[in-house]
């Protein structure tokens, strides 16, 4: 698989491009996706390093008592800072903090004082700001990831993979409380199911999830359109399809044919 930042996100910035290699197997790891850096640097011993250190630990006790997604904030202006954490729904409490004292520690080797950062991983995501609100940088950032080219059927493949994002894209919009989905159609026997997985930020409203769900998944086509798997994030929503099962748990959608084939 193989990781990259689209070319297309502005560059505001400090660049933190990657291009690496992942050898990631179904299970996933705490493999780091990537990251963004950026709005200036705190001084070494500054009261907001202090605030930092002691957000990055309540950010991952939080979590562990808040299913995943938390968002807290301390300090005083000008130290004051803003921090949110989103596991994966389908990964549990072990795995997500796992996966967050992870992030904690990576991110301020990764971003070495800067005074805000994001680091997204497989089973989680972890972002802390001086400003409550994402900047343009960052609700626009994408990071992508992607499996090897699909070879058979593919306008079907592709076909159904839209078909089956934008249907759990609406459900998890809509009629999810933690704007969560997962869904399952056929495919192919070679490729017998498709699988596809939805998140949003849980707190971001429906209109504005599917809104942002709706953003990425047009990346398809410039950036997955051939791939038999692949994933977009940002901070606030992502998406992920595979032909094999990627999460726990059965899957919440199961899609009928959508196009019966005529004289058979
Ligand atoms: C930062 O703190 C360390 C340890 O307390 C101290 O040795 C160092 O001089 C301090 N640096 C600054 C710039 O204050
Ligand atoms: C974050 O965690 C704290 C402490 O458990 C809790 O009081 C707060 O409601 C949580 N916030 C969210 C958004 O879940
Ligand atoms: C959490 O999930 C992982 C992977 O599915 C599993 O190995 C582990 O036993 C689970 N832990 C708990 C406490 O359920
Ligand atoms: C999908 O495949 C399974 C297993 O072959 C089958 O039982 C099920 O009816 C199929 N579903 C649809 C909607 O075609």
């Amino acid at each position: 698989m193989l990781v990259s930042l689209p070319s297309s996100s502005p560059l505001v910035f400090l660049p933190c491009i990657l291009f690496f290699l992942l050898h990631s197997p179904p299970i996933a790891t705490n493999e780091l996706l990537g990251q963004l850096c950026g709005n200036g640097n705190y001084a070494a011993n500054s009261t907001y390093k202090t605030n930092l250190n002691f957000i990055l630990l309540s950010l991952t006790s939080n979590a562990a008592l808040s299913g995943g997604f938390n968002s807290t904030t301390i300090g005083q202006s000008p130290n004051q800072i803003h921090g949110f954490t989103l596991c994966r729904e389908d990964v549990n409490s072990s795995l997500c903090v796992s996966c967050l004292k992870t992030a904690s520690h990576d991110i301020v080797s990764l971003c070495p004082s800067n005074i805000e950062a994001v680091v997204w991983y497989d089973q989680c995501l972890l972002r802390y700001s001086n400003q409550l609100s994402l900047s343009q940088t960052e609700s626009s950032k994408e990071i992508v990831v992607w499996d090897i080219d699909m070879t058979i059927d593919v306008p079907l493949f592709q076909n159904l993979v839209n078909e089956l994002l934008s249907t759990i894209a609406d459900w998890a919009a809509y009629n999810t409380p933690r704007m969560f989905a997962t869904g399952e159609v056929n495919f192919t026997t070679d490729f017998p199911t498709i699988y596809g997985l939805v998140q949003c930020r849980p707190d971001m409203g429906a209109g504005r999830c599917q809104q942002c769900l709706q953003e990425i998944l047009t990346l398809i086509p410039e950036w997955l359109g051939q791939k038999r798997g692949g994933r977009v994030l940002r901070v606030d929503c992502n998406f992920r399809f595979e032909v094999y099962k990627f999460y726990d748990g059965t899957s919440m959608r199961k899609l009928g044919s959508p196009t019966p084939v005529k004289g058979k």
